[in-house]
């Protein structure tokens, strides 16, 4: 599970809201299809947690992304193609699932969790710290 932790506040309100909200939708997810494992996987299921995750989750760098944009930061680049890296993996272990893949939920949860933890301490906070440096 993917626990939200102090060093992850980047000190920008509205996005420091929607990363506890993207941990929450997260963990919850991955309970579901922990649940529905144990019961018997259904594909469709799965794809539709998987598809909610990658939804919310491209809607967010969105955002990050207008803001980076508006206060010209000059590693926007680098970051947002960090941000599609993880959306590129959520679309490949979308298409690798099958009903018979019992690896599936260790390889999203490793896969969310160590880019979650990694992108909120580097990317999103030197985003934050340009930003308030620039103010
Ligand atoms: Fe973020
Ligand atoms: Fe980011």
């Amino acid at each position: 599970m993917l626990e939200w932790k102090e060093e992850f506040r980047i000190g920008i309100d509205a996005i420091d809201h929607e990363h506890r909200q993207l941990i929450d939708l997260i963990n919850k997810t991955l309970s579901l299809i922990e649940a529905e494992n144990q019961t018997g996987q259904n594909k469709e299921e799965i794809l539709n947690h998987l598809g909610e995750i990658h939804a919310v989750t491209s809607a967010h760098f969105a955002l990050e992304e207008q803001e980076m944009a508006q206060i010209k930061y000059p590693e926007f680049a680098p970051h947002k193609t960090d941000h599609e890296a993880l959306l590129d993996s959520l679309l490949d272990i979308m298409d690798e699932t099958t009903p018979e893949d019992s690896t599936l939920l260790r390889r999203l949860e490793e896969r969310l969790t160590s880019w979650f933890s990694n992108h909120f301490r580097t990317f999103d906070a030197a985003f934050h710290r340009f930003g308030s440096a620039t103010n």
